[in-house]
């Protein structure tokens, strides 16, 4: 007569009893204790006030958890093998009896198991692909490196897209892209090796279709913007200048308005590629229009000779002219024209604006010395005025907010191609210098009212004048006509005396 006890093999040597396997074990357990602790940290929202939160929890104690399965696994391997050698392994012969109590309790147990274990592993992957997709992520954990980015990013018009949104694109390949990627960038961290300024353009940014237009529609008719620009010169009296400008932004899709202005560049209906002769592509010797109905025709300047390398030429997209839609550097002299007309300085202050400018301008090493010098200097200079801490307190802020020394970056590292007072923007390949080789025809669109209207500038009543079809440019510190000078020829964003 047979008992179940009977039934029941005798123990046999288990590949898993070695001290390699035991300690992955013990690794693996721990880790998944941690993360089922860290996990229902974060369920109760205590998590997300700390970046490397998110880095312990879906990152670090996965990566452990892992580990120590590989290591369980390889120590059976090893063990398995060393076994064989002593003959010690003999073929087991698996058999499941459902009608055995023993059997039945072990199949519970392990289905049990198994799925609280692919439950916890799907969480876990999800959660960790969610968190090495946020902003926490991408924009402070890194915070040395991408803090400028970061910091331009909150105060951007994007604030509230996802970094990943324009940078990483929507597919899994993109993902593992962006990864692989990511890696090379963590290494780089780790070992002090990023370049500073970080390169920009961005070497593999997904194109716009991919990105931008995820959200916004190519088609759309925008018409006409209005935008008036508030400036201040660098004079004692700090003399306002202002430009009311229509900007025709029109649209490039017959279906939804008049094709024309400047979005005609959409490539809905047209095609624009050109050639950068250097890597930031702010300079532009070669540009082809390719039409709807497949004519195509190049501009090219007189010194360019020859056909630029195909694999160099890029189709013109959103971002080449909106290449600061998320990190945009304010120069000096913008920064501080904002804040007097905000009045968040003061423009009775004598000189403020040149003075203001000036301190930011200055080479500093840290943002710690130039806070301190712009503090030193403010007091040399307007000693007992009233409202002075607010004053030090505003151009520190405004240094803060845009300038990182530590990194190298600020508004001159990075040009903004929208426009073309400070660097060359439009007139990269507007500047009237582009033409059909041999035909002389001109890229068209060089004359100041094709792309705007001025409806009104100057200050004080002058701007109660406004002109509908638009008024001829009077530039307010000299004149400046027949030169033949592009405007960032003088303008740079500072002083122009230094
Ligand atoms: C609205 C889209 C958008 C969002 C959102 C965005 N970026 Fe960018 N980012 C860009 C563009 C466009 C560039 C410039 C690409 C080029 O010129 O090729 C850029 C450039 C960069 C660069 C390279 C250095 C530079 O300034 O050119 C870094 C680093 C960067 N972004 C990090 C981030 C981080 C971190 C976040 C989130 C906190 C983020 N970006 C959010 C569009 C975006
Ligand atoms: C996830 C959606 C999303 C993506 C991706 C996106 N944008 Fe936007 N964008 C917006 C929203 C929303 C606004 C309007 C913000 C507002 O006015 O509150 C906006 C506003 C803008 C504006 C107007 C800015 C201003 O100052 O008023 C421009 C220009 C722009 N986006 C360009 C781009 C470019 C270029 C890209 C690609 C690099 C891009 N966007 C990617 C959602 C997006
Ligand atoms: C040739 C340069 C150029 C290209 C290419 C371009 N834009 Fe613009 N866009 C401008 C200019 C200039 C303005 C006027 C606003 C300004 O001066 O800041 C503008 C305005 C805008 C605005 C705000 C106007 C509105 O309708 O409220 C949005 C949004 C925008 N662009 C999105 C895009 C997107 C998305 C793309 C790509 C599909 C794109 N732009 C391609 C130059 C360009
Ligand atoms: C990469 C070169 C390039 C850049 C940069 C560029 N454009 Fe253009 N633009 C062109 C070409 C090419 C044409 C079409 C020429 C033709 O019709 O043969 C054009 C045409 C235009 C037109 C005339 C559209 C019409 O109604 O026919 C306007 C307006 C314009 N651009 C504005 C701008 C503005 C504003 C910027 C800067 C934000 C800018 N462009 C930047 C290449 C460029
Ligand atoms: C190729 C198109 C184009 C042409 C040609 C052009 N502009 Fe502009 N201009 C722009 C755009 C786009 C902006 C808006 C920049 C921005 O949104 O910051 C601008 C801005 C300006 C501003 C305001 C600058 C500021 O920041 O205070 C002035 C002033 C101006 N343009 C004058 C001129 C004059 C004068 C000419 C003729 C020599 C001219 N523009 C020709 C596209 C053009
Ligand atoms: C020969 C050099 C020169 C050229 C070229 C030039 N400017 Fe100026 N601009 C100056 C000087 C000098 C000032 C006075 C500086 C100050 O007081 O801030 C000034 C002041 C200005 C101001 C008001 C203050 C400020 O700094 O923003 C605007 C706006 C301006 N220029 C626009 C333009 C535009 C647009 C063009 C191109 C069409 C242009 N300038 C071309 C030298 C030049």
């Amino acid at each position: 007569m047979t008992t179940p006890a009977d039934n029941v093999p005798p123990l046999r040597p288990s590949i898993w009893r070695n001290w390699i396997s035991l300690a992955g074990l013990i690794l693996a357990c721990s880790s998944l204790f941690a993360f089922i602790f860290l996990f229902a940290l974060d369920l109760l929202g205590r998590g997300a006030t700390n970046p490397y939160f998110g880095i312990l929890c879906y990152v670090v104690t996965p990566g452990f958890l892992i580990m120590g399965l590989v290591l369980a696994g390889a120590g059976a391997w090893h063990h398995r093998r060393a076994m064989a050698r002593d003959g010690a392994v003999t073929s087991p012969h698996l058999s499941i009896d459902l009608s055995r109590p023993r059997d039945r309790s072990i199949l519970i147990w392990f289905s049990a198991g198994s799925m609280t274990f692919l439950l916890l592993t799907a969480v876990g992957s999800y959660q960790t692909y969610v968190y090495t997709e946020s902003n926490q992520f991408c924009g402070e954990v890194c915070h040395a490196v991408m803090g400028p980015e970061f910091t331009a990013y909150q105060r951007s018009a994007h604030a509230k897209v996802a970094c990943v949104e324009c940078h990483v694109g929507s597919g899994a390949s993109s993902y593992v892209k962006a990864k692989v990627n990511g890696t090379r960038q963590l290494y780089g961290i780790l070992f002090n090796k990023y370049e500073r300024p970080i390169h920009t353009p961005v070497q593999n940014m997904r194109p716009a279709r991919e990105t931008c237009e995820e959200c916004h529609w190519a088609e759309k008719y925008s018409g006409s913007v209005e935008r008036t620009f508030h400036r201040y010169l660098a004079d004692d009296k700090n003399t306002p200048y202002t430009a009311r400008l229509l900007i025709n932004v029109g649209g490039g899709s017959p279906a939804h308005g008049p094709v024309g202005g400047i979005h005609w560049h959409m490539n809905v209906s047209n095609q624009v590629e050109y050639f950068a002769s250097d890597a930031q592509r702010q300079v532009i010797p070669w540009v082809r229009i390719t039409k709807a109905d497949g004519t195509a025709t190049v501009y090219r300047t007189a010194e360019f000779k020859g056909e630029p390398d195909p694999a160099k030429v890029r189709r013109m997209d959103c971002m080449d002219c909106h290449n600061r839609p998320a990190h945009r550097y304010t120069s000096p002299n913008d920064a501080v024209d904002e804040a007097l007309y905000l009045g968040r300085l003061d423009a009775a202050t004598p000189a403020l604006k040149r003075t203001a400018v000036d301190l930011l301008t200055k080479p500093y090493a840290t943002q710690a010395e130039a806070v301190a010098a712009i503090d030193a200097g403010l007091r040399r200079q307007y000693a007992g005025r009233a409202g002075l801490d607010a004053t030090v307190a505003t151009v520190q802020a405004i240094y803060r907010d845009n300038f990182f020394p530590e990194m190298k970056a600020d508004w001159s590292k990075y040009p903004d191609n929208i426009g073309h007072l400070d660097t060359a923007g439009c007139f990269r390949c507007h500047d009237g210098k582009h033409s059909v080789a041999g035909a002389g025809k001109q890229l068209p669109a060089t004359d100041c009212n094709s792309c705007h209207t001025i409806l009104a500038q100057g200050s004080g009543t002058e701007l109660t004048k406004v002109a509908p079809a638009g008024q001829l440019f009077k530039h307010p510190s000299s004149d400046i006509d027949g030169m033949g000078l592009l405007c960032n020829d003088c303008h740079n964003g500072k002083n122009q005396d230094n």
